[in-house]
């Protein structure tokens, strides 16, 4: 058995860093593999906990994973299924541009849960942006966005747009990956938003 720190090196992509509008660097981690069960988001989840309680630095962490494990490590079931109904969720960032005519319903300040962990009732430097159930189905449908208006249809795109209000707040941005790196995910890796 790997001791959590070896996982969690294995596991860890690389460690890219995108530059904020106060210059100041987030440094941005996301935990991907292909095979499932390695302990990606055991290891994303304790990384983040560590960066935010023992470092004391400011941390977010989203889920991508329509397994929504990470997400309820860290808020209840209940808490979660209040904010999927509510639209609370990274699901519905892309819902609305998948549906235009709709009005949006995502707000990033709403749909980010704040001071989360089962640590203590909660870090207070420790957020996160929820997945949900519903990227399962959504993935299938994100070819769509470009059609249905004058839209990008990468999906990393339109999360480096949704997260620009916050991104400043964070020291850390941790990504937790599901193990099938398809569609929606295989845009979202650290080199590439690093990049933006
Ligand atoms: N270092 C470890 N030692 C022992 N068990 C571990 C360790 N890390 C994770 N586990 C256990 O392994 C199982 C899978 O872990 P985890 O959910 O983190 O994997 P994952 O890679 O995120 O899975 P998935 O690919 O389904 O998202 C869990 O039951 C977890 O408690
Ligand atoms: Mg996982």
């Amino acid at each position: 058995m790997c001791s959590g720190s070896s996982v969690a090196s294995a596991l860890l992509r690389n460690d890219s860093k995108v530059k904020g509008f106060n210059g100041e660097e987030t440094h941005v981690l996301s935990f991907i593999n292909l095979k499932g069960g390695v302990g990606k988001t055991t290891a994303a989840v304790a990384v983040a906990e560590m960066l935010a309680q023992d470092a004391r630095k400011h941390v977010l962490l989203i889920d991508l994973d329509p397994q929504t494990n990470a997400t309820v490590t860290l808020i209840s079931e209940e808490k979660w299924a209040e904010m999927d109904r509510e639209g609370r969720t990274i699901a519905q960032l892309f819902e609305d541009r998948i549906n235009p005519h709709v009005a949006p319903k995502f707000n990033i300040e709403t749909a980010i849960a704040r001071r989360v962990s089962t640590i203590n009732d909660g870090i207070s430097r420790l957020d996160l942006l929820p997945s949900s159930i519903r990227l399962i189905d959504l993935q299938d449908r994100i070819p769509m966005i470009a059609m249905a208006g004058n839209y990008t249809a990468n999906p990393l795109e339109i999360l480096r747009g949704a997260l620009q209000p916050v991104i400043d707040r964070y020291d850390y941005i941790i990504i937790d990956c599901p193990p099938s790196c398809q569609r929606l995910m295989c845009f979202v890796n650290t080199q590439s938003i690093g990049e933006l």
